[in-house]
């Protein structure tokens, strides 16, 4: 079975519309394609919260900083296709940069707060566009719920937020991030990675949930930070762009872990830029998926 492919907003809505008439839940996937792991377990939750997934593949140039960037950007489209179809998904959205943005796109969805600093402040831009090109496809599928994963946990905020403020009636669900076995959290950037970086990765997330755990035994935030900094460049990083501690929900900066936090990085391994999270409980032994699990939160 393959997936049927549309590209158009007007027969994506035709489909929809035939599905709702059927009584249907509808949820949508957000992707850039490039399928890897952890956007197949967002397809798969999909699937278990709804009797109709569409899964989106766009790769926005609007949320790109830098052309060469956005020229380098993998396009898969038959692979990711061939790896859709045994899941079930029922529908690809494939619009082209003419159908998504025509002639005389002039708009601009931009959230203030939870997109400001961390990713926000490295990538100017960046959550610009990616709150334009969601909002569009919220409003061209007008579907019931949106699976996004939490990997990209200010992404998911930014979405969370907007879709709140522009009153879309859609659930949005964040999903636990996929690791590989040593606790690398799947990325499509990955593959840019030698085998000596490939080696050297996993420690970003080994560093993020030993200082999560102590963080949460109560030591000093600014000298857990300092010291997790230091042990990321140690291990081989080139760079560590932020490494910050955060409220879960609004993401404002916590100096001392007194609510749900989050711990958040980004470090540049070699060529290639890294960004990983994990929760901060505000109290001591809550179980985390320390690496060598498949998926947080699974045990
Ligand atoms: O996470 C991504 O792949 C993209 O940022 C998204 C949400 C599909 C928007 O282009």
């Amino acid at each position: 079975m393959s997936v049927p492919i549309v590209r158009t907003v007007a027969e994506l809505r035709r489909i929809v519309g035939t599905w709702r008439a059927e009584g249907h839940r509808v949820a949508v996937v957000p992707t850039m394609g490039a399928l890897h792991e952890g956007h197949l377990s967002l397809v798969r939750a999909a699937l278990a919260d709804a009797e109709r997934v569409i899964v989106t593949l766009f790769v926005n140039p609007k949320q790109f900083n830098s052309a060469a960037d956005l020229a380098a950007y993998p396009r898969t489209e038959n692979e990711d296709a061939a790896k859709l179809a045994p899941l079930g998904a029922h529908l690809l959205f494939c619009p082209d940069g003419d159908e998504m943005y025509p002639a005389g796109f002039a708009t601009t969805v931009s959230v203030t707060g939870v997109s400001e600093g961390l990713c926000g402040a490295h990538r100017p831009g960046h959550f610009d566009g990616v709150a334009t090109v969601v909002s569009k496809l919220f409003l061209q599928a007008g579907a019931d719920a949106a699976f996004f994963g939490e990997k990209d946990f200010q992404q998911l905020q930014v979405v969370r937020r907007m879709a709140a403020d522009l009153n879309i009636p859609i659930e949005v669900t964040g999903c636990p991030t996929v690791r590989e076995a040593d606790g690398l959290a799947l990325s499509s950037r990955n593959v840019r990675l030698s085998a000596q970086e490939r080696r050297i990765a996993p420690a970003l997330a080994k560093v993020l949930f030993e200082t999560a755990e102590r963080l949460g035994a109560g030591e000093s935030v600014e000298l857990l930070l300092a010291e997790a900094r230091a042990r990321i460049e140690a291990a081989g990083f080139r760079e560590v762009e932020y490494l910050e501690l955060r409220a879960e929900d609004d993401l404002a900066p916590l100096p001392v872990l007194d609510r749900a936090g989050r711990l958040l990085v980004a470090a540049w391994l070699g060529e290639t830029r890294l960004i990983d999270n994990v929760s901060a409980p505000a109290r001591q032994a809550i179980p985390q998926s320390p690496p060598g699990r498949l998926v947080d939160g699974q045990i």
